[in-house]
């Protein structure tokens, strides 16, 4: 029986559109192999939303999402929409969507691929098989806290305020995603704070550990985040699960990311309870190329496979486009930024019919 999902399509800004339309030609073709029927719906968010209708999230994105049952999103932001007002800026957006969702779990791996171990800054046999599952605080913590602003004090200057707040049920509900997902993997979970120095931190090692007696099976070691940040470089096939704050999760999954050679080749699931899931590219907008045909669309096609397995319980049609990837890697097709001597340079078009003609046969 054909299954139909209703999928929304936030294309964003930058190289947003351009890897998106690959990754529809992608899901277009995986549904017809495994009977799945997509209705996809467009709709605006950041820098494009704000040129269309003066808000990064308009609420009819908001409901075009919530009615949706997945939502894929591709990147937002770009020199253009820098100087507004932060409310007012694409990355609003991005939050809001999060907040508006109640996507509380943000789910980031960082997995070296075998073909691209060469395209990693650091040694090969530093990097080989790394294999890292970031899960991130994303609706809480300082990008949230209040007080927030800048203000003005009695002696005339300016004071920048953000506040970094965790309750005790926003570190549960993110430690369990985190002690489940490490069960499903390796059993080992490394939990990240700065709890020498913040309360917060304080509080998140206290629940965190205490959540560990309900997870016997799961081996639960803490870092600070300074250490964290050393330790990923210096050896990271010491990591198998992360789970972090919000402000840490932000600097380390990119960190991570990097390990793997190319930020262009990584997908990310942001979960929460009853809404619908959003996947994305771990990626920005990369303004700098936009327009020009050079972007990476595979972290946007992986973001798609993620979101087949996690959200629609379509798992075999998940694995079938992550072979699809290996494969078109396989054949020595290289974008720009994990180009290397001896590949076939190709752009972000070019690279998606590849993929399509990897995965036609
Ligand atoms: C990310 C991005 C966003 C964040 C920005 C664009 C608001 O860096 O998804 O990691 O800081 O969360
Ligand atoms: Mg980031």
């Amino acid at each position: 029986m054909t299954q139909n999902y209703r999928i929304t399509l936030l294309p964003g800004d930058g190289i947003g559109p351009e890897i998106m339309a690959v990754a529809v030609e992608v899901l277009k073709l995986v549904g017809k192999k495994f009977d799945i029927q997509f209705d996809f719906q467009s709709a605006l968010i950041g820098g494009a939303a704000i040129d269309a209708t003066g808000e990064p999230l308009p609420a009819a994105t908001l409901d075009t999402c919530r009615n949706s049952d997945s939502v894929l999103l591709a990147a937002i932001g770009g020199y253009k929409w820098d100087t507004l007002p932060s409310h007012l800026r694409p990355e609003a957006g991005l939050l809001g969507l999060r907040a508006g969702l109640g996507l509380f779990a943000n789910l980031r791996p960082a997995k070296i691929l075998p073909q691209l171990v060469d395209s990693s800054t650091l040694k090969k046999e530093v990097v080989e098989g790394v294999d890292i599952m970031v899960v991130r605080e994303l609706t809480g913590g300082i990008y949230f806290g209040k007080p927030r602003g800048v203000f003005q004090t009695e002696t005339g200057e300016r004071r920048g305020v953000n506040t970094m707040v965790y309750t005790e049920s926003e570190i549960d509900r993110i430690g369990r995603v985190a002690f489940e997902t490490a069960r499903k993997r390796s059993g080992r979970l490394c939990s990240v704070d700065k709890s020498n120095v913040l309360e917060v931190s304080q509080l998140w090692r206290d629940r965190i550990t205490q959540l560990a007696t309900e997870y016997p099976d799961v081996e639960l070691s803490h870092l600070y985040v300074d250490n964290a940040a050393m330790q990923l470089l210096r050896a990271p096939k010491q990591f198998d699960t992360i789970v972090t704050g919000n402000l840490f999760g932000d600097i380390l999954s990119d960190a991570a990311a990097m390990l793997t050679g190319s930020i262009g080749m990584l997908p990310s699931a942001s979960l929460g309870v009853a809404n619908p899931g959003v996947y994305e590219p771990v990626h920005g907008s990369a303004p700098d190329i936009a327009g020009q045909d050079k972007a990476n669309p595979l972290a946007q096609v992986l973001s798609a496979a993620m979101m087949l397995r996690y959200s629609l319980n379509q798992p075999a049609a998940a694995d079938y486009i992550e072979q699809g990837v290996l494969q078109v890697l396989q054949s020595n097709l290289r974008t720009g930024d994990i180009m290397s001597s001896g590949m076939t340079l190709l752009g972000c078009q070019a690279m998606g019919e590849a993929l399509i003609k990897c995965l036609e046969t």
